[in-house]
């Protein structure tokens, strides 16, 4: 039997990227939906050739699944994802977990306490050349990690009635929505955490009560320095959204791969230089060139989900990360 998902929050991501990618799952199977808007419920639901409801009980008490997939507002996430969990359900829960540290560490903990598993939505750590730059990095092949640098921005302007825009129903502003992919792919990619954190951020573009732009510096357990930079107030064309991680060997930056698809380049530098040198020559070695490889990040992490919850094997190791990424941001937001 196919491995049966039901999605709460069907509008959004949810039909945009999420259900299109798991009926790619060749072991998956959607087989309801619920969304709290009547019609959008309807329409995915038809859309799919699924039951839909616009109650979460309702439809866990009529359908029977293996896992639920949470793709609403922050501020619900918390209570959605227990009431799954009251069902004896597995959640794949989309990022950022819940509204703030305590809240995301106390629903992780529910789930282990139940021995049931849950995941949170960092798809960007699929990305080919992210999980490339990971392995560089572990291979010492730009030696030791000195400075990193992350660029991630979406072109957000006021939108009447928008949740990410109420800091009552999204937790914050680009820091919660962008910044959170940034901490969590860049933990990932090191393989060490963000220790110290402090941050500017304003609202200068917009007039809406959340942060449109924001710069996060940080060091990391193991020293490394670096700092993010999110925006909802760039121009799309005009953000290079890159990511780089510079070591006292070389360089890894990362073109166009901060997004929802397995597009852009990597260039790799290996490049040592040894001992000082008064001609301030430079040792210049051919940087290497790797390019996206087009594939679907959505299905990457929901049949990783699916194979892990099949196999009985709990791992809570991406949703404690998620959970540290929440403190994070609750360090940051407490300096407001
Ligand atoms: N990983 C990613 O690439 C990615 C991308 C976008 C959004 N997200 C995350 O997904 C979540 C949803 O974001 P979105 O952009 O899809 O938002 P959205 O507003 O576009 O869609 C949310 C959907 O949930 C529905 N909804 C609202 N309240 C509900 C409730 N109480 N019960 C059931 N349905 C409800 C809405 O009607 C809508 O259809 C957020 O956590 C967001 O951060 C992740």
């Amino acid at each position: 039997m196919k491995f049966r998902w039901c999605v709460i929050g069907a509008g959004g991501i949810a039909d945009r990227r999420t259900i299109p990618a798991l009926l790619k799952d060749e072991g998956s199977q959607l087989v309801a939906v619920m969304d709290r808007v009547e019609k959008v419920a309807k329409a995915v639901g038809e859309k799919y050739g699924v039951k839909y409801f616009t109650d979460e009980k309702q439809m866990l008490e009529q359908t029977e699944c293996d896992a639920v997939y949470i793709g609403t507002p922050v501020f619900c996430h918390t209570d959605q994802a227990l009431t799954a969990l009251s069902f004896g359900k597995n959640v794949f829960i989309e990022k950022p977990v819940a509204m703030n540290g305590k809240d995301s560490e106390a629903l992780v903990e529910a789930f282990k306490k139940a021995d049931k598993q849950i995941t949170v939505g960092y798809m960007m750590k699929y990305h080919n050349l992210h999980v490339k730059a990971k392995n560089i990095v572990k291979e010492g092949g730009i030696g030791k990690v000195n400075s990193v640098r992350a660029q991630f921005t979406c072109w957000y302007p006021p939108i009447k009635g928008a949740w990410r825009q109420d800091p009552a129903l999204g937790g914050g502003g680009a820091i919660m929505d962008l910044g959170v992919h940034c901490i969590e792919l860049i933990e990932d990619v090191l393989g060490d955490e963000i220790a110290e954190v402090k941050s500017y951020y304003s609202t200068h573009t917009f007039d809406y009560p959340v942060e449109d732009g924001a710069v996060i510096i940080f060091k990391t357990k193991s020293g490394t320095l670096g700092h993010i930079d999110v925006n909802f107030n760039i121009p799309d064309a005009a953000s290079e959204s890159k990511f780089e991680l510079y070591g006292d060997e070389g360089y890894i930056i990362c073109k166009g791969t901060l997004g929802q698809e397995e597009k852009g380049e990597l260039s790799y530098l290996h490049s040592p230089q040894g001992d000082y040198s008064a001609m301030q020559e430079r040792t210049t070695s051919e940087p290497i060139f790797e390019k996206g490889a087009n594939n679907d990040l959505y299905l990457k992490q929901l049949k990783l989900f699916r194979e892990q919850v099949e196999s009985g094997k709990r791992d809570y190791f991406y949703a404690d990360r998620a959970v540290q990424v929440q403190k994070v941001v609750d360090k940051i937001y407490s300096e407001r």
